[in-house]
């Protein structure tokens, strides 16, 4: 089956319930903390995707066993360190910033030189922003300028550091939360917010630490050196899988969908505040508490009377993965859409605010641009003839949905590059559009204008 799909029908009506695939921050999370636990750890409902996998085989390579029973990987850890690396490993985090930049902060005391590697689109990523607080800590690290490949080797001689997380990135925040617990002392982070998931996991595991919340950060203190008990964890769905099919349900007429089961962490749903201040009609039902983390089925509607939002950049953080389909919402929506101080998105998988800017201009979309705030002038009534091509040189998973959607709900023949990057993180997510009954093929036609 080519790399690619074709897309030359909206989707009909739909009344459906699906699931989607497990949340990749806490697959990825809870493999880590497992493979630094005493004993044998029971993840179930982990996601299998290339991230994940990558994951489970960096750990392996670590010394760390695990074992597939059923829907459960077992992961047996041997606490803090408790690595046995050979000589020269070398460790390939593909496609994941989250596994790469997390990943180093367990081998802060590795007696031996281990290299980290990814592919094309994380070797371009900035590692700086973890490499340059390792090193605070004492730990031996070598890079090529701010990029991978990095090569690190521990220290038996770590000390705590004070830190100023400004750029609100949890992957640099809890980048330097397990090197704190790989190092004696307490280590005090004043971090811009961002997803709270490791801070959850700390405090689930018992782990020492101390939280206030202030209005714009937090402040994280942690006393280092803790083992803690191997644990259960059943990981819900992904918020930022859901985004792709809330905004196809939002942007479709007469339809509604369930989604169940979703992890709803206050830190990760600034999509569904910035929908909602749209005027679209969003409702968790069936909310419950699992070790900290909130999960609801997602209720979602088609809505009719969309309007445009001046958004606050509070929101941006909780809202860092989802904006190129909320992107397509406000290019829908009555009014013009302001959007601030988005930089970070030119950090991810692909520049994507750039990205996001040139697909909304391609189907015909004003956007204004100063620097990393844009204006999206929306229309209700966009409705797309034309052909496109989008193919992404970087393949970003996130682009290649993004582009489903789009057309999906607007119209017009797309033909849609490197369908396989959803494998990274949404494996499921052609199957689940096709079971809400889009209409997907692979046959061969000329399109001419292309997105690069
Ligand atoms: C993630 C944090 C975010 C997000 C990424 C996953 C995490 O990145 O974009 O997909 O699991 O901590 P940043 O921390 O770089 O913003």
């Amino acid at each position: 089956m080519p790399n690619k799909i074709l897309i030359n029908k909206k989707i009909s009506e739909f009344k459906k319930k699906i699931e989607v695939s497990s949340d990749k921050s806490l697959s990825i999370r809870a493999i880590l903390f497992a493979s630094q636990a005493v004993g044998k750890s029971k993840l179930s409902n982990l996601l299998e995707s290339e991230d994940v996998i990558n994951t489970l085989k960096a750990v392996k390579k670590l010394g760390i066993n695990y074992e597939k029973k059923g829907k459960t990987y077992e992961i047996e850890g041997f606490g803090l360190n408790g690595f046995n690396p050979k000589n020269n490993l070398i460790i390939n985090a593909g496609n994941s910033g989250t596994l790469g930049r997390l990943i180093l902060s367990l081998l802060v005391r590795s007696e031996k030189k281990i290299k980290l590697i990814g592919d094309k689109s994380l070797s371009k990523r900035d590692f700086s922003r973890v490499t340059v607080p390792l090193r605070n800590f004492g730990v031996n690290i070598e890079s090529k300028g701010n990029c991978l490949p990095v090569e690190i080797q521990g220290s038996n001689f770590l000390r705590p550091i004070n830190y100023y997380e400004n750029k609100g990135s949890a992957q640099c925040k809890s980048a330097i939360m397990l090197a704190a617990l790989n190092t004696r002392g307490i280590t005090k982070i004043k971090a811009k917010k961002s997803r709270n998931h490791t801070e959850l996991f700390f405090k689930f595991l018992k782990i020492p630490i101390k939280i206030i919340n202030k209005k714009k950060y937090d402040i994280i203190e942690i006393n280092g050196l803790h083992q803690y008990d191997c644990f259960n964890y059943i990981i819900p769905g992904d918020i930022s899988s859901s985004a792709f099919f809330i905004v196809l349900t939002l942007l479709s007429k007469n339809s509604e969908l369930i989604i169940k089961k979703v992890n709803i962490n206050k830190s990760r749903i600034g999509i569904i505040s910035i929908l909602n201040k749209m005027n679209a009609n969003i409702i968790f039902k069936n909310i419950k508490t699992y070790k900290g983390e909130k999960t609801a089925d997602i209720y979602v509607k088609s809505a009719n009377k969309l309007k445009s939002i001046n958004c606050p950049s509070k929101l941006n953080s909780s809202a860092i993965d989802e904006f190129l389909v909320i992107f397509l919402v406000a290019a829908k929506s009555k009014g013009i859409s302001i959007f601030k101080d988005l930089g970070e998105l030119n950090e991810k998988e692909s520049p994507r605010l750039n990205i996001g800017i040139e697909l909304l201009r391609m189907i015909g979309v004003k956007v204004e641009r100063k620097k990393n705030d844009i204006k999206i002038h929306g229309n209700p009534n966009l409705i797309l003839k034309d052909k496109y091509s989008v193919k992404n040189f970087l393949k970003d998973h996130r682009v290649f949905m993004m582009s489903c959607i789009a057309a999906l709900t607007l119209g017009g023949k797309w033909e849609i590059h490197d369908k396989d990057s959803i494998k990274t993180s949404f494996p499921e997510f052609i199957n689940i559009l096709k079971k809400i009954g889009a209409k997907l093929n692979w046959k061969k036609e000329k399109i001419s204008s292309l997105l690069l």
